[in-house]
Order: structure tokens, then C-alpha cells, then sequence
């Protein structure tokens, strides 16, 4: 989604502005801009990339120690030079860039249209913008004064930066709904919608709060006030992250990097948590509600996309060994449903972003409700992460990719265990067997290691099928959400259509889209419904389909019914898509190379939603 950065110091801003735009690539966008201030307020925009605003602005003056700059991710109109941030307000005397949805952006259109605003965008922002000036005027007041009063009109989300073309010596930033961070230099500030764009700068940071104003002043300290005028004082926090984990390191894509990163990512999961020797799991973040969690009658998790498909295996997990019903909800539907939810229902929101719009309105409506709020979360202070009432971080890593893959395992790890400290808590497990799967837990990284050590195989199925027009994914019990994961890889970055099935589906439906043109991907790992499975695959080759077999190595039964076979580690069932999980997320990757997409930046996605 839409990025922000902005800087405020001794140093020439641009080069800063553009470098952070850089960074928050990876959100997904669709034009860029910078506003930079000088001896005049000038603003550059256009549709397109950032090396396209930078091909635009080659002529022109740059100078000036000032400045906001912006990724767009279109919502109120479409991706175009015009529509494009900063806005100007209609003096051009304030320029403003926002993330987030004004909701009630037409009234408020309405009534500065019949006060004489003409609009040049169709964007909800340029009538915050307009708003912003008109109150100033109107009500003489300051620019931030204007600010607050404008925000406490305004329906929605945003995250803000107001530049004044008669003061370059402060610029003013807001949030509610859509995070923004204030890194703190030494004599400088790095404004930005997330962390990328700052830790190369400075370590300390303020998270703003929701219905927080700042005012950013070269003279004086940064002052925060809430939009409904109390003063706060600045939380300065420092920044654990690694600007290596920002870089490449000489994989071609972000998203080949996260996949090899998993074998660390999982193990970066348990540290501290899973104490094989011993023969205990402790999670530190859970530890005051884990009697909470023994108490209730069930579980609720809600999250979307890759993130839902997790808490999908966590079902299984909580079902199968800790004996606790589990419902699996999309977040944008249980948010509108009118859900039953109890005081002793315990809700697990998962989220890599942790800025997810709909798991975060999920959250609030459970709340409300009285439930109590767990959180799996990513990015370490977002917005998820502060609104539940515990969690726990997956400890994956930035993930810049912006399809899920070291976050996906990093979750499942996270839910097995606690799984399986509820399980040891509530007594639905034995002491042989839970010390069993703690040590095979542990043995996990190094599989996923092994299943990561040659591509070839993959490589070749990538080269025979990437011109296909759809693909077809079976898997059933833990391996249903890999199906489900897998085909969600491959459509997001390849574009190529894929469904995922519960294998025994098929022939409800399914099964009429098989012929020889069509590739079906079959879980069919050792355990669980195995011999079912192998049934499936029986079913498409009768009907000429073309089978990619993921299996338990050794098995040399599929090899004479597949046409392509693909061996990953034994496990124990439940840990089974921690690693099949991989292959399927590698063919992903290649097939969309091979096509020559966008693998890291897929068109239209954006890394985190943070609209409805
Ligand atoms: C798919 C993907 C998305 C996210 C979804 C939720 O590769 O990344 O489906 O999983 O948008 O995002 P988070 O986990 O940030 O809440």
C-alpha cells in the first residue's frame, strides 16, 4: 500500500526521499511523488515507479533540507500523474501526503466546492488537503492547529505529512489507522509509514498512536499532542532491525531470499521457546493468559490471505492435539457477520504486517465483545501487535517480498507452539509424546534446509508448465492449507489462474476442469489420508491430467502414476507443512521468473492492506 517518507534536517532531502521511496517498493504502488522545499514549495509526481520520478525530475532544481515524498496505491482514483502525491492545496500554500481512506472525503468535497474549491484530482486526500487550508484561513489559526481541527472532521484512516511553503523549518505528521514512524537523528527526522526507510539513518524511533498529532520543528523537540488537544509525551523506542535483512544479499529477487531464509527464520521462531531438552515450550508474551486459553471453550482466529491459511494448520493443530474447537475466519467476513463471540472465547489474530485493515477491525469488534486477544504478528510494534491484549512475534524478519513465505512458515511454527503448550497445560497429550514432537519440532529447520537443497527438479516442472492458464492444488488434512497456499503463490505472482482443494473435493466439481492441458499439484505425504490421496491422483490420471506429487522421500509408489515427483523429509504428520509448504512456494517463484512477472512486486498487490 501507499508509503511514506519525509525528512527534516541539515542534509539535501531529496537524495534521503528517494532512497526511502526505494525501501518502501516493496509496499506495492503504482506512481510516485516529492515535494521539496527550497526558496518555493515545488511538487513532482508522476504514474509509474520510482525510477520514473526520477527520470522526471533529472532537470530540475532538487535542492532544499525539506521535503515529503510518496508511493501511491490507487483507491479514490485511478493510478495517474494527477491523482498522484503530495496535493497541493488550492493556494499551493500546504502540500500534504497521505495512506489510509478519508470516508466521508464527498460531503466534505461537497461543502468546499460551494466555498469556491476546485478540485484537480479525484483523490480523498486533495479535499483533506483543501480542508486543511480552509480551516486555516477561516479560522486563522496554525497549520497545526488546522491540522487537528481538520482530523476531528475526518471519518477514516490516514497517516499524514503537512509541508508549509512559508515554513521550512517544521513539517506535521498524524496517524490513525495507518502507522507512522519518527526516527530521531541527531539534528535531524526521518518520517516514514514504516521503519525501512529510517534504519539506516537512526535507531531511535517514536511510533505514533492512533489520533496523534505531531509537530516536527528544526528548534525545538518533537511535541505530540491527540487531535482532541491533550498533550503526550514522545515514546522513544529503538529499532532491532538489521539493515542487512533489507537487502538482497545476492539472490536475484527478496522473495528467493525469504524462501532460503526459512531453515533460520522457523529456527529464529523457537529461540528461547522450545526447549527440546527439557521438554518444555514457553512463550514469554502469552505467559499471563495461557490460563485463559486452558479456560476457554474455544478458539476464534481471524486474519486474511496467507496469514488465514496459517491459522488454518492451527486449527488442525489445536483440534488434533490440545482438544479445543477452532473456527478459522476470514477477518474482512467476521468483521461484518454479526459473529456470536463469548467472554471466555480466546481470538488469535495473525498478521505479517500487523497493519492489516480488516484483522484489525476484527479485533476491535472481539474486543468489544469482551473476548480476550492474542496476537501473532511480524512486524514488531504495528498496529495489530499494540491493539491485542498479548502476543507473541514471529521473529521472521522483515519480509519485503510481497508474497508470504518466511512469514507463512514463521506462523505455523509460532501456532504449533501453542499448540502444543496448551496441549501440555490441559493434559490432552502424554509426556512421551510431547517430548517426541518437541525433538522432531526441533529437527524442522534443518529439513526445510533439505528440502531446500536442490532446485532442479523444480526447475524443470516450472519449464514445462509456465504457459499454462490454470493449475489445480489437492492436499487434504494439514496438507489442505498448504493446497490452498500453494495455488495462492502461484496466481498472486505468476497470474496464472490456481485453485487450492481438499483433495476429496475433487469430485464434487473440480474434476470436470481436468483434461490433459491441466497440471494438478497433490500433497500426498506418508501419514494421515495418504492412500486416499494416491486415490486422487488415480482419478486425475484417468482422466489424462497432468500430476506433480508432492512426497514422503522413499515413496516409490507415486513415481509410477505421477508425471512429476517431488520428495520432501518424514515428519510427523502435523509438521508436514512446515516443509512441503517449500517446493510449492519455489515452482511459485520460478514459473513467475520464467514469465518474466514482477516476483517481488506483483501488479496490483500491495505488501500491507491497510484499506478495507
Ligand atoms: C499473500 C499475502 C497476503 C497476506 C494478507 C494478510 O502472499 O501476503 O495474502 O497474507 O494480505 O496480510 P498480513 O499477514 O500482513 O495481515
Amino acid at each position: 500500500m501507499c508509503g511514506i517518507v519525509a525528512y527534516l534536517g541539515p542534509k539535501e532531502a531529496y537524495p534521503i526521499l528517494i532512497n526511502g521511496l526505494r525501501r518502501l517498493e516493496y509496499r506495492g504502488y503504482d506512481s510516485a511523488g516529492v515535494a521539496l522545499l527550497n526558496d518555493s514549495l515545488e511538487v513532482y509526481k508522476t504514474k509509474g515507479k520510482v525510477a520514473d520520478l526520477e527520470n522526471f525530475v533529472k532537470e530540475v532544481d532538487l535542492r532544499g533540507t525539506i521535503g515529503i515524498a510518496h508511493t501511491r496505491w490507487a483507491t479514490h482514483g485511478e493510478p495517474n500523474d494527477v491523482n498522484a502525491h503530495p496535493h497541493f492545496s488550492q493556494s499551493k500554500e500546504i502540500a500534504l501526503i497521505h495512506n489510509g481512506i478519508i470516508e466521508n472525503y464527498a460531503p466534505l468535497r461537497s461543502e468546499l466546492e460551494t466555498r469556491g474549491y476546485v478540485f484537480e484530482s479525484s483523490t480523498d486526500t486533495e479535499v483533506l488537503t483543501n480542508l486543511i487550508e480552509d480551516i486555516r484561513k477561516n479560522e486563522n489559526v496554525s497549520l497545526f492547529e488546522a491540522v487537528r481541527i481538520a482530523l476531528n472532521q475526518v471519518i477514516g484512516a490516514y497517516a499524514i505529512v503537512v509541508i508549509d511553503a512559508k515554513d521550512p523549518n517544521s513539517l506535521i505528521a498524524a496517524r490513525k489507522g495507518s502507522p507512522l514512524v519518527i526516527g530521531i537523528g541527531n539534528d535531524d527526522y526521518y518520517i516514514a509509514s514504516d521503519a525501512t526507510p529510517i534504519i539506516e539513518y537512526t535507531r531511535n524511533v517514536v511510533y505514533l498512536d492512533d489520533e496523534e498529532i505531531a509537530l516536527i520543528s528544526r528548534s525545538s523537540d518533537l511535541k505530540i499532542k491527540t487531535i482532541r488537544n491533550k498533550e503526550k509525551t514522545p515514546y522513544v523506542q529503538e529499532l532491532e532491525m538489521n539493515l542487512s535483512a533489507l537487502e538482497k544479499g545476492g539472490f536475484e529477487h527478496f522473495m528467493l531470499k525469504e524462501i532460503f531464509e526459512q531453515p533460520q527464520s522457523i529456527r529464529d521462531s523457537m529461540r528461547g521457546r522450545l526447549h527440546a531438552d527439557i521438554g518444555s515450550v514457553s512463550l514469554g508474551g502469552i505467559i499471563d493468559y495461557e490460563q485463559k486459553l486452558v479456560n476457554a471453550k474455544r478458539i476464534i482466529i481471524v486474519a486474511c490471505g496467507t496469514s488465514w491459511h496459517a491459522g488454518l494448520v492451527g486449527e488442525y493443530l489445536f483440534e488434533d492435539i490440545a482438544r479445543i474447537p477452532v473456527e478459522v475466519e476470514y477477518a474482512s467476513e467476521f468483521r461484518y457477520r454479526n459473529p456470536v463471540i463469548y467472554e471466555s472465547d480466546v481470538v488469535i489474530a495473525i498478521s505479517q504486517s500487523g497493519e492489516t485493515a480488516d484483522t484489525l477491525a476484527a479485533i476491535d469488534l472481539a474486543k468489544q465483545k469482551g473476548a480476550t486477544i492474542l496476537g501473532i504478528c511480524n512486524v514488531v510494534g504495528s498496529s495489530i501487535a499494540r491493539a491485542t491484549h498479548a502476543g507473541s512475534y514471529t521473529h521472521a524478519g522483515p519480509e519485503i517480498g510481497v508474497a508470504s513465505t518466511k512469514a507463512f512458515t514463521a506462523q505455523v511454527t509460532l501456532l504449533t507452539l501453542m499448540a502444543l503448550r496448551l496441549a501440555q497445560l490441559k493434559g490432552t497429550i502424554t509426556k512421551t509424546r510431547f517430548v517426541h514432537l518437541l525433538n522432531e519440532l526441533e529437527r524442522i529447520p534443518d529439513k526445510v534446509a533439505k528440502t531446500l537443497q536442490s532446485s532442479k527438479k523444480v526447475i524443470e516442472i516450472a519449464e514445462k508448465y509456465k504457459d499454462v492458464r490454470n493449475f489445480l492444488y489437492l492436499g487434504r488434512g494439514y496438507n489442505f492449507p498448504v493446497a490452498l497456499e500453494g495455488a495462492l503463490k502461484l496466481k498472486e505472482i505468476s497470474y496464472i489462474h490456481a485453485e487450492g482443494y481438499p483433495a476429496a473435493e475433487m469430485k464434487h466439481g473440480p474434476i470436470a476442469l481436468i483434461d490433459e492441458e491441466m497440471p494438478v499439484v497433490v500433497i500426498a505425504t506418508n501419514k494421515g489420508t495418504y492412500d486416499k490421496v494416491v486415490s486422487n491422483i488415480q482419478e486425475v490420471k484417468a482422466r489424462k491430467g497432468q500430476v506433480i506429487a508432492i512426497v514422503t522421500e522413499g515413496n516409490v509408489a507415486v513415481y509410477g502414476m505421477a508425471d512429476y515427483v517431488i520428495e520432501i523429509p518424514e515428519t510427523e504428520e502435523m509438521f508436514v507443512p512446515l516443509l512441503a509448504t517449500v517446493p510449492l512456494q519455489k515452482l511459485a517463484y520460478y514459473i513467475a521468473v520464467m514469465r518474466g512477472c514482477n516476483v517481488d512486486q506483483p501488479r496490483n498487490l500491495a505488501k500491507s492492506v491497510t484499506v478495507e
